[in-house]
């Protein structure tokens, strides 16, 4: 069916996988630790290597530049995410219904190439190299280079409807929950990754800003049949806090 990698839930509880990755990740540990401890207590676990150099708006094509939040607001978290979009057929589309998954810090990783440029295509050409295990080691070992998660990401309907919540508790902070300001397809390949977007806080203290871009699966098959058939499809993405 569709060219989708497999994730499984095991894969992102990250006992660590001593297999080989099929390339190589340069040693991170010259990255000035902690550097940035200023956090408010809602934003969870500060940063654990310096983001300062950290720049959203030079990963994002010229097209895509709406998606970069307002310049007075900071970046706080540079994170991965892997989980699921949930969706429902309805009348012959799968209608997304939301989604479940975990948010990783990466800021001690985030320069690499295959983290920070292009994220989508090094799931992809992974998978297609070594198939389903090796891109949930990848996974597992990109989870564990992380150091530590961040969050949980699902939709409630706590503010009265279907929304996003960001849920910091598990690294001591609040939550967040976001409305989308910006929908944009993303630019390499809309039929399998999702979009790229940029949302805003309408509740909580966990981020003032979030970006969803580098997006890698998640897209449902373009129609369905069976009527309210629900369907998870896998994805990642690299999502960028603001505070
Ligand atoms: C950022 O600027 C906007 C106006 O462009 C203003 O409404 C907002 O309060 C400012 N935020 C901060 C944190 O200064
Ligand atoms: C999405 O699917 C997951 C299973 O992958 C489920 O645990 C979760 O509750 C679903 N969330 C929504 C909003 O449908
Ligand atoms: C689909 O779900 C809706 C809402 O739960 C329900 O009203 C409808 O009867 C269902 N349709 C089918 C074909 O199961």
């Amino acid at each position: 069916m569709h060219g989708i990698f497999k994730l499984t839930a095991a894969a992102l509880a990250v006992a660590p996988l001593a297999s080989a990755l099929p390339f190589s990740i340069p040693f991170v540990a010259s990255h000035s630790l902690a550097a940035r401890s200023g956090l408010a207590p809602g934003q969870g676990q500060a940063p654990k290597c310096d983001i300062s150099q950290a720049n959203l708006a030079a990963e994002l094509p010229a097209s895509l530049s709406a998606l970069i939040p307002p310049s007075n607001a900071s970046l706080s978290q540079v994170t991965i995410g892997f989980g699921t979009q949930n969706y429902t057929c309805t009348g012959g589309k799968f209608v997304n219904v939301g989604a479940l998954a975990q948010v990783f810090d990466i800021s001690c990783i985030q320069e690499l190439p295959a983290i920070s440029a292009n994220l989508a295509a090094a799931i992809n050409e992974i998978q297609g190299l070594e198939g389903g295990i090796a891109f949930e080691n990848w996974m597992a070992k990109v989870a564990q280079w992380s150091g530590f998660k961040l969050a949980d990401h699902y939709f409630d309907t706590s503010s009265g409807s279907l929304a996003p919540v960001f849920n910091f508790q598990v690294s001591g902070g609040d939550f967040v929950i976001g409305k989308k300001l910006q929908d944009l397809p993303d630019p390499t390949n809309p039929a399998v990754n999702v979009d790229w977007l940029q949302l805003t806080a309408v509740a909580g203290d966990a981020a003032k800003f979030l970006v969803r871009e580098q997006t890698a699966g998640g897209q449902p098959p373009a129609s369905c049949s069976i009527e309210n058939e629900t369907l998870q499809v896998p994805y990642a993405a690299k999502y960028w806090f603001f505070a």
